[in-house]
């Protein structure tokens, strides 16, 4: 598959080396055209420009700061799948500076299938993923397509519901980022499935 990013950062780096891997075919674009070739020279990617990468990939990465989410991702076509794995966190608490990002973007790019992933662990955790992590996505289409890449991380893909449900990722990301940096450790918060429900529910 072609993948294009957008951004030339710590997560497209760590996901563009992941997917390179798998046998995908990466653009990593950027809006400096020197850092976007050292990263792409690092993944075994080809470089280009936001523009060249958004229209390279049948998938793209957005991999840039929240706040410039909506704006940088007017580049899209219509046609492609992208996944938005943005934070729009307030450090000073640990809550959202913005609400509802991935929303934010869909409405941006008509046509384009909006995904929300990969927010909920670090690009340190992306570089060398745990087998079998779960990562919640959410999106109202092009989900079996995220959904493979994140098998191609050795990780097995939760489906988190519609986009209208990406606010609450978002949110969720918030919750376990102020609880890892308080030295606390959210792995152990989740119940199995037969504690939360007395049984395990049909289907
Ligand atoms: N790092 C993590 O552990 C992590 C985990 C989960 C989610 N996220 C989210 O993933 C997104 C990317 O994070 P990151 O850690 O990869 O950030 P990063 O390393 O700081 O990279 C950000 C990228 O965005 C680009 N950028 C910034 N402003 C831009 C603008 N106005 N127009 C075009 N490009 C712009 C930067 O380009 P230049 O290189 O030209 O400055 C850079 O390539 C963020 O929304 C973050 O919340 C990060």
């Amino acid at each position: 598959m072609r993948i294009g990013t957008l951004g030339n950062g710590l997560m497209a780096e760590a996901l563009a080396g992941q997917w390179v891997k798998a046998g995908h075919e990466v653009m990593v674009g950027g809006r400096d055209r020197g850092r976007a070739e050292e990263v792409a020279k690092r993944v075994g990617g080809m470089a280009g420009s936001l523009p060249e990468a958004a229209s390279y990939g049948e998938v793209v990465l957005l991999a840039v700061p929240a706040e410039v989410a909506v704006e940088v991702a007017r580049v899209v076509p219509a046609g492609r799948t992208l996944i938005d794995c943005s934070n729009a966190l307030d450090y000073r608490d640990f809550t959202l500076a913005r609400p509802a990002v991935a929303e934010a973007v869909s409405q941006a790019v008509p046509g384009v299938q909006v995904v929300k992933a990969f927010n909920l662990a670090a690009d340190a955790v992306w570089r060398n993923p745990p087998a079998g992590l779960g990562v919640p996505i959410c999106g109202d289409d092009g989900l079996e397509v995220v959904a493979e890449l994140v098998r191609d991380l050795g990780c097995e893909p939760v489906m988190a519901g519609g986009l209208v449900r990406a606010k609450l990722l978002e949110a969720t990301a918030a919750l376990a980022i102020g609880i890892w940096v308080a030295g606390g450790d959210v792995r152990g918060m989740f119940p199995p499935l037969e504690a939360a429900f007395g049984t395990v529910p049909p289907g």
